[in-house]
């Protein structure tokens, strides 16, 4: 069965899906994505062996309740939980569990299917919060919400449990030590905002800016010249052409649907970076 992501993602891969395809290696061992935010080109590689990461701790908890028995089947009570109860003021009552001290110390199964319900239920499957770290998104105004397609979400448990799939929270260099000549990396980070354009890229409180895009870069060209494949994903910007100028630069067009601007929506310009042919 094809795996699907079980969120919408900002800056999720499904509508460039072909054209990544075309730049992914025909054989590599270890398989990298260490922004896996919603994990479209994991899920459409579903590789033996993967390390994955991610800056956002409550996406992690829900990759955790994926992979491990223990806790998939108290991810899937909490999500029919919210389905049956969902109502706007219960809506609202979710999203300011992140305001109370206990909200750190919850069970992951249940901060997992409060990520899941607030992106299927609040607006757009956007994910923001504000300067202090709290969720922000309002409601999506839906009636009724189907967050989750039970087939997909057993599917989805059944790879993460039966194959060697690492689970890190964190900043994308910990893959660093363990990237081998061979692995195969995604990286698909939070874009450079494109000139005279506002772009989504608030995914947590830390921002992405240009010093994080040329930290990325580093990282980037010490896997590359380690002997790993590497492949990258951001938008067709003049500081990204400069920065990454000694490597393959494909530009594509992509549809993107996220904006907080409806009128914003449309096409636009991005690039796939390489280090092989
Ligand atoms: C463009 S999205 C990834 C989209 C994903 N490929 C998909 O198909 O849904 C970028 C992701 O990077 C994460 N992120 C932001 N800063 C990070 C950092 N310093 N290290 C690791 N992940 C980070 C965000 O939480 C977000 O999930």
């Amino acid at each position: 069965m094809k795996l699907l992501p079980f969120v919408k993602w900002a800056g999720g891969k499904r509508q460039i899906m072909n054209e990544l395809l075309k730049y992914v290696p025909s054989s590599f061992n270890c398989y990298f994505e260490p922004f896996v935010g919603g994990g479209a080109l994991l899920l459409e590689l579903a590789p033996n062996k993967a390390f994955i990461c991610d800056i956002n701790e409550e996406l992690l908890c829900v990759y955790k309740c994926l992979k491990w028995k223990k806790y998939y089947s108290a991810l899937k009570e909490e999500l029919r939980l919210h389905e049956l109860n969902h109502s706007e003021a219960y809506y609202y009552e979710v999203r300011n569990w992140d305001h109370n001290i206990s909200f750190k110390t919850l069970p992951i199964e249940k901060k997992a299917a409060r990520m899941i319900y607030l992106n299927k239920a609040g607006f757009n499957g956007l994910y923001r919060v504000n300067s202090q770290g709290y969720f922000n998104v309002p409601f999506g105004k839906k009636e009724k919400v189907h967050i989750f397609d039970e087939e997909n979400l057993d599917a989805l448990h059944d790879y993460f449990n039966h194959h060697a799939i690492y689970l890190r929270r964190g900043d994308f260099t910990l893959i660093v030590p363990h990237v081998k000549k061979g692995d195969f990396i995604y990286f698909d980070p939070p874009y450079d905002t494109l000139e005279n354009k506002d772009s989504f890229t608030s995914y947590s409180k830390d921002q992405f800016g240009k010093k994080e895009q040329i930290r990325l870069f580093e990282c980037f060209d010490k896997l590359a010249k380690r002997g790993a494949y590497v492949m990258l994903s951001n938008h067709n910007t003049k500081f990204i052409n400069e920065l990454y100028k000694d490597y393959h630069i494909h530009i594509i067009h992509a549809k993107r649907m996220i904006n907080s601007d409806a009128t914003k929506r449309g096409d636009i310009e991005e690039v796939i970076i390489t280090n092989y042919e």
